[in-house]
């Protein structure tokens, strides 16, 4: 009977969140971040209730194993994590840096599909010994292990077993699924992990994590089906910052969990209403801006300009919104003022910005507010006031 390691971050309605903004995320092409940004945002992570915190990958640079030593020195309750290939060399690297953590964690991966066996030249016996002496050398110095097979979605289903195993034999607390390439699909995600769970000995005893890239846009419904087949743990990153077209989004994740209890009956333990912040800010520190439409956290996701959706949300804000801005750091609702927009919208604009307009005046108004708006993308409140006070002085 394999002994029960299941980090203590886990039960079986919890979803562990585990965020590598500071890892995966910084892997982007121009993402780096100073060494005081990546401490900033840890910090921002920690007190927003992340569990498990990716600082970085300690071999690849002096800086980054001192951002991961101090991430780890100044954690208060995530768990600090380091990446290291699987070798004894980043496996003692990383060690020696989240080694100042209250709860440190080792993650070291290999990558094993076929292409990516190809690159050491091992055969798969030669890598199944490696993966056993890298995982028992990195358990022996610290309790909270994480292995994971890179390319697992393109690794074939005996192998992935076999090494799955081997990990969970050689100590590994976690199993990361990683769809590195953004290859699988909702249904397979979920009975990959399904099957792994039902049929690797000892799956039962480890936590399961799903690690998805967004290369075909799939990536959130990617990580929910993985839970839907038992992973427990997500890896994602803030707004989905990333190699390539970026990892699973913290926020979609998160929210998705929060608004669809019903279907999906699991919980998370992060602060939402810092959602908002956390965006902006590895926004601005990445360099990488969020687009507009971008869920949970662009611009518009809690924006409205056409005159049938702002009358709806004047009336009941469920009409066109399925969660409060307010739930996401936001203090409202924007309904923003352009060529599609109503009377109504227009009068409780105006009414914001202190103008009461009986029905004749706001009619005439309103004619020279669609006129100004056939010929300006968006109407700022500047914008009305300019109209009003012109309104005024002819009226
Ligand atoms: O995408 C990936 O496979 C990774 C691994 C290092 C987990 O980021
Ligand atoms: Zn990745």
């Amino acid at each position: 009977m394999t002994q029960n390691r299941v980090s203590p971050e886990a039960n079986k309605d919890k979803v562990v969140i585990f965020d590598t903004t500071l890892r995966d995320g910084e892997q982007s092409p121009g993402a780096t971040m100073t060494h005081d940004e990546k401490v900033e945002i840890a910090e921002m992570l920690d007190e927003m209730g992340v569990d498990i915190i990716e600082a970085g990958f300690p071999i690849a640079s002096d800086g980054d194993f001192e951002a991961v030593s101090e991430i780890a020195r100044r954690s208060k309750n995530s768990v600090i994590c380091g990446l290291a290939r699987a070798n004894f060399k980043d496996i003692d690297r990383c060690f020696e840096a989240v080694k100042h953590a209250a709860k440190p964690r080792i993650h070291t991966f290999i990558g094993t599909s076929p292409l990516h066996r190809a690159i050491p030249n091992l055969t798969m016996d030669e890598m199944a010994d490696k993966i056993h002496e890298t995982v028992t050398h990195a358990r022996n110095l610290c309790d909270n292990v994480q292995w994971s097979p890179m390319d697992a979605t393109r690794t074939e289903w005996d192998y992935l077993a076999r090494v799955v195993e081997i990990a969970i034999k050689a100590g590994a607390t976690t199993i990361n699924i990683p769809d590195t390439v953004g290859y699988t699909a909702p249904r397979e995600s979920a009975d990959l992990i399904r099957r792994l769970i039902a049929e690797v000995p000892g799956a039962d005893a480890v936590i399961f994590a799903t690690h998805c890239h967004n290369d075909l846009g799939m990536a959130t419904a990617n990580a929910l089906a993985a839970v839907e087949g038992g992973a427990r743990q997500i890896e994602c990153t803030i707004n989905g910052l990333g190699e390539r077209a970026g990892n699973t989004a913290l926020e979609e994740v998160v929210m998705a969990l929060k608004v669809r209890g019903d279907i999906m009956p699991y919980t998370t333990g992060i602060e939402t209403t810092k959602l908002m912040a956390i965006s902006r800010r590895v926004a601005s520190v990445s360099g990488f801006p969020v687009q507009f439409n971008k869920a949970i956290v662009g611009k518009n996701a809690f924006a409205h300009e056409s005159g049938i959706h702002q009358d709806g949300m004047l009336k009941n804000a469920e009409t066109f919104e399925i969660m409060r801005p307010e739930d996401v750091g936001l203090s409202e609702t924007n309904l923003v003022m352009g060529k599609h927009s109503g009377r109504a919208a227009l009068r409780s604009k105006l009414g914001e910005l202190g103008y009461e307009l009986a029905d004749n005046q706001l009619a005439d108004v309103f004619v020279r507010f669609k006129a100004l708006a056939d010929r300006k993308k968006e109407i700022y409140d500047d914008d009305l006031i300019a109209l009003m006070q012109d309104e005024e002085r002819s009226g």
